[in-house]
């Protein structure tokens, strides 16, 4: 054993640096913040149109929360703390929220009851159903049509018989043509012998002009993605029917059982895998050289807000630190592999930090769980409202089974995350302007006008605790109280 072994250990340590350490340093700039172009990749094949991804978190992620981000331009990736069945079901919602050519569509037989109809209709939140005879469409029935029916006729009583209908690869000008032309809200799309292809939507019309920014797939329906534990690969399967992205959701991804079941998933699947987490170099270059479908990282262990990790298991790498080191592997063996910069993200500066570092987005949970789309509740204290948030490790989170197998020292006994309440914020899209203004910004004072020329351009600066308190407001008093700032 060398003489100096342990001593060198710490001579030669390395500086996990976090967002609160650094400031970017302004250089010549010649765009103006507001043509910054902050379009991404959440994963090698999917675009999104701003680099914020939602955790999948109970209290972050389900489908209420995909829909809102995936609308402003983001990814939300669906939590999995909840039987397979409930977590395909938020995915089939994502999916079926809108559609250039609605694919799953939602049919009756002309011999059910008018109440079952209704019941449909009420179940998926739809106004019309075409009616499907042994394939072929015979009607379409209407929410008024059923409006003050009796509701022990059947559909054939009460439904349209002449449909007005169209050829696949019809365009999108074109049907919204015919029905203008037809004053109708609903069209099927028919092969030769009748049989229902799709449906365009007067509704799916609309969403696209009032959502430009949305990131949605080549059918026009909006981008989903889902976490899964590495061992589970009946949730991979399922998932992957309508997901197009899935996320191997586990704490500590470098490790050689949960490289072998991700093996298996990705040779089983079709949707983009992202792995994860990881926080070092030699994790990066390990997952590429041993896993060929490597379609995305996510980055940084310990940082989340809600995390104890590092404090109670002094074991973590802080999510810029991760950034820095995953993306110089990925440079480093020439992979085209986008990096998703995981937890402690506070504001759109350190977003910006986190893409300056090699990032592609950022994902985050306690931001977004302050959102209205989150599936926490919201709570009064003081006069103020909050929203319930609690990492995956907590104990509450953990007393739902899903998610024990995500920090397998809770096993032992060890909870890895705390739960409480973040300040109420409105709707997700007003965080999602918020955030992307500043990102922005940022890069106005980098000098770059996309995040690749981010990634060549931005330098560091440390900042010295007494900069550091320099940095935010100081020597004024503020209206309000502390917790207002976070
Ligand atoms: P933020 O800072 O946005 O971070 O709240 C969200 C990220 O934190 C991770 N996460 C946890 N980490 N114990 C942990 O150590 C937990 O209980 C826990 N729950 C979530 C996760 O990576 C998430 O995206």
């Amino acid at each position: 054993m060398a003489k100096s072994m342990f001593a060198d250990k710490l001579k030669s340590i390395d500086v996990a640096v976090t967002f609160r350490d650094i400031i970017l340093v302004p250089g010549w700039t010649e765009v103006e913040p507001r043509e910054i172009d902050v379009r991404t990749r959440a994963s090698k094949r999917y675009k999104i149109n701003f680099p914020f991804v939602s955790s999948p978190m109970d209290m972050v992620t389900e489908s209420e929360m995909a829909i809102a981000l995936a609308r402003q331009g983001g990814l939300g990736v669906l939590h999995r703390n909840c039987p397979v069945e409930e977590q395909v079901e938020m995915a089939r919602k994502v999916k079926r929220a809108e559609a250039l050519v609605i694919k799953d569509i939602v049919t009756i037989d002309p011999h059910q009851s008018i109440a079952y109809a209704i019941e449909l209709m009420q179940k998926h939140n739809i106004s019309g159903l075409p009616v499907v005879d042994e394939g072929k469409i015979t009607g379409i029935l209407t929410g008024r049509d059923v409006r003050f029916a009796d509701t022990n006729l059947s559909v054939q009583d009460l439904m349209t018989r002449k449909v007005i209908k169209a050829p696949e690869g019809i365009s999108i000008e074109e049907a919204k043509e015919r029905m203008h032309e037809h004053r109708i809200e609903k069209l099927p799309i028919v092969d030769e012998k009748d049989h229902l292809k799709g449906l365009i939507t007067i509704k799916d019309i609309l969403l696209r002009g009032k959502f430009p920014n949305a990131a949605r797939d080549e059918n026009g329906q909006l981008l989903c993605a889902a976490a899964t534990s590495p061992f589970d690969l009946k949730r991979a399967r399922e998932l992957d029917k309508y997901v197009d992205i899935i996320v191997i959701d586990v704490a500590h991804f470098h490790n050689s059982n949960v490289f072998s079941a991700t093996k298996k998933i990705m040779d089983t699947v079709s949707a983009d895998v992202i792995v994860g987490n990881i926080g070092t170099y030699k994790a990066a270059e390990d997952a590429l050289t041993k896993l060929d479908k490597v379609a995305g990282f996510r980055v940084g262990i310990g940082s989340g807000s809600i995390c104890t990790t590092s404090e109670y298991t002094k074991a973590g790498a802080p999510t810029l630190f991760a950034t820095a080191n995953v993306a110089d592997a990925v440079k480093d063996m020439g992979a085209d592999v986008p990096i998703i910069a995981d937890g402690g993200v506070r504001n759109g500066g350190d977003v910006a930090v986190a893409l300056a570092a090699g990032a592609s987005a950022v994902m985050i949970g306690n931001l977004f769980a302050r959102c209205k789309e989150a599936p926490g509740s919201l709570i009064a204290i003081g006069g103020r409202y909050y929203k319930q948030y609690r990492g995956m490790g907590s104990p509450s989170a953990m007393a739902k089974r899903f998610s024990l197998d995500r920090y397998g020292a809770s096993a032992k006994g060890l909870s890895e995350g705390v739960e409480g309440w973040v300040p109420y914020k409105g709707e997700t899209g007003v965080v999602v302007h918020e955030l992307a203004a500043a990102v922005q910004a940022a890069m106005g004072y980098s000098g770059a006008a996309s995040i690749p020329e981010l990634w060549q351009k931005a330098r560091f600066a440390f900042l010295t605790p007494s900069g550091a308190a320099e940095a935010g407001p100081h020597d004024i008093l503020l209206p309000g109280e502390a917790g207002e700032r976070v």
